[in-house]
């Protein structure tokens, strides 16, 4: 073979193998069979704990178990572990680590300043809340690399004063390469023992002690499991018609970033768990409306850097709003006009020159790959598309000031747009994309009721809990709310068995 056949069979196949990365399909179908024992019994006679979930939440909790010495069972609805944090694609927040060294007061500041108003709602949980989760957030990371996971770039997002969010330095996106490293050191594990395809639908409890759960599997199978609990069952994001719709009426039937499935504080608060900001719901203005399926209830995420680079959202051809304003505000431009054919949808066209394509390479490529955007000419948007690109082209170069007054226009390069000017374009709308709200959890993820008292048996962790981001989640911190209060879970699970064998 010669070296540029062979080079170029390389590169096709690197191209290939990032494709299904990000597509999220590598992950193999656990085959496991569902059992029908109750829990394993190693020599120990050890009882063996449940985890609900296997998202981050649930992976980082089973982790910590494993690594006390005790069984662990974990159901997982999917036919494939990994939940929502499988497509997580900024990072993972940490503050001070040894890749950003600004200490962790400022991350504090900023997590109260975006938690917003709800910070008046009174609950003594909050600010304990934000404080572990700042306070354990170095060891979070240390932890992460400690299992292999590469987080060594730092990133600044948005609401954040410094950079602190974490990702590896290569093409695989964080929550992936997160996840399928910690799934790979749990299948190494016998105590590990891993159910897909199986629902969990009712929590057992003899007064305020949990005792097991009640779980339905896709081949049929009804069965139960015994022993103390940890919910790490995610947020309720995809539930548009069910706790969305209950909650924020005004979203109802959104599509959404996550996949759609029902919502699990219920089956939490028939033991009489609280709720908390459950109407405080994270939008994000842009995610594909793929063409080839324009009314899937899941989209992708076009990635906010796209916009920052030197991408224009246009409506019919025309610009209508600073594209790097907040995302809610962003959001709300586009909810003020009418919906477009399809329900809860708006047809908004991002358009990205050829310097904003160079810069923004990696994200735009995939995008092409899948269909969600496409190279085409000016001369083939909507008729106004022309004048309104060539004027933001005259504030690009500096000649006005930007009638929306954006400031930054990044890598748009194209400075004489003509009918036959090279653009990359897709069409966008908003998606619902992360509940701040959930059960009330306190520092030691143990779950509260109304009158504050915890339910024993029980923990919760990651979106599934509420109470850490208040009205707004700082971007990286879901995932380390998972690591943070998973492993706490995990940790006082592990004690509850220690001591109850001790009691025995
Ligand atoms: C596209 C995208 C990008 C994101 N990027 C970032 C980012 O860069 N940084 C960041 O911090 N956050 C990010 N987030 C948010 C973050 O990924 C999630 O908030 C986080 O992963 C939630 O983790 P979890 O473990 O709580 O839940 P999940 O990962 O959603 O896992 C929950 C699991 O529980 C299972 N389950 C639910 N109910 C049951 C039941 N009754 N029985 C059995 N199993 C059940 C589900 O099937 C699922 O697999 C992103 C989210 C999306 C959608
Ligand atoms: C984009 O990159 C290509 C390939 O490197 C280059 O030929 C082209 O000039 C670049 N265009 C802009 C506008 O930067
Ligand atoms: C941080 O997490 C570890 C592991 O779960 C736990 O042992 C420790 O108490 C936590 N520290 C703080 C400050 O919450």
């Amino acid at each position: 073979m010669s070296r540029s056949r062979f080079l170029t069979l390389i590169s096709l196949g690197a191209y290939g193998l990032v494709c299904v990365i990000l597509y999220n399909r590598y992950i193999r179908q656990d085959t496991t069979p569902p059992t029908t024992m109750q829990g394993i019994t190693p020599e120990s006679g050890q009882s063996s704990a449940i985890v609900v979930g296997s998202g981050l939440a649930g992976l980082s909790a089973a982790s910590q178990l494993v690594s006390h010495g005790i069984p662990v069972r974990l159901l997982e609805r999917a036919a494939k572990p990994g939940g929502n944090s499988m497509k997580a694609s900024s990072g993972i927040n940490g503050a001070p680590t040894k890749h950003q060294l600004v200490a962790d007061d400022a991350f504090y500041q900023d997590t109260i300043r975006s938690a917003g108003k709800a910070m008046d709602v009174k609950t003594t949980q909050r600010e304990n809340l934000i404080t572990t989760l700042v306070k354990n957030s170095s060891s979070a990371i240390e932890w992460l690399e400690s299992k292999g996971v590469d987080l060594s770039k730092v990133a600044q997002l948005g609401g954040h004063s410094t950079p602190r969010t974490h990702r590896g330095a290569g093409q695989t996106p964080p929550g992936a390469s997160i996840m399928t490293t910690l799934l790979k050191s749990l299948k190494e594990s016998p105590l590990f023992h891993l159910q897909t395809s199986c629902t969990v639908t009712k929590v057992l409890h003899t007064d305020n002690l949990v005792t097991g759960v009640q779980y339905t599997c896709d081949n049929g199978e009804q069965n139960e499991l015994h022993g103390p609990v940890i919910f790490a069952s995610g947020g309720f994001a995809g539930d548009a018609e069910g706790l969305l719709a209950k909650y924020r009426p005004d979203l109802a039937g959104y599509p959404s970033t996550n996949e759609p499935r029902p919502g699990t504080q219920p089956l939490l608060t028939e033991l009489g768990a609280q709720l908390i900001d459950m109407d405080q719901v994270q939008i994000h203005p842009t995610g594909f409306i793929d063409p080839a399926n324009p009314t899937s209830p899941v989209k992708f995420l076009a990635a906010e850097v796209l916009r920052g680079a030197g991408g224009v959202l246009l409506r019919d051809g025309k610009r209508f709003f600073n594209e790097l304003d907040t995302r809610e505000r962003v959001t709300d431009a586009i909810r003020s006009a009418p919906e477009s054919k399809i329900p809860h949808q708006w047809d908004i066209q991002l358009v990205l020159d050829e310097g904003t394509y160079n810069s923004t390479k990696s994200h735009v490529d995939f995008y092409l790959w899948k269909g969600l955007m496409k190279q085409t000419t000016i001369a083939d948007l909507a008729p106004k598309a022309l004048e309104s690109i060539q004027q933001y082209a005259e504030f690009a170069a500096g000649k006005h000031d930007d009638a929306f007054n954006r400031k930054s226009f990044a890598h748009w390069t194209l400075t004489d747009p003509k009918p036959e000017s090279v653009v990359y374009v897709g069409s966008v709308t908003p998606v619902i994309h992360f509940t701040m709200g959930g059960v009330l959890i306190n520092e030691k993820s143990e779950v509260l009721k109304e009158d504050g008292e915890k339910i024993e048996g029980l923990w919760a962790a990651g979106e599934v809990s509420g109470g850490v981001h208040g009205a707004n989640r700082l971007g990286g911190s879901s995932l380390l709310e998972c690591v943070v209060f998973g492993r706490i879970a995990g940790d006082q699970c592990a004690e509850f068995i220690r001591q109850a064998g001790e009691g025995k």
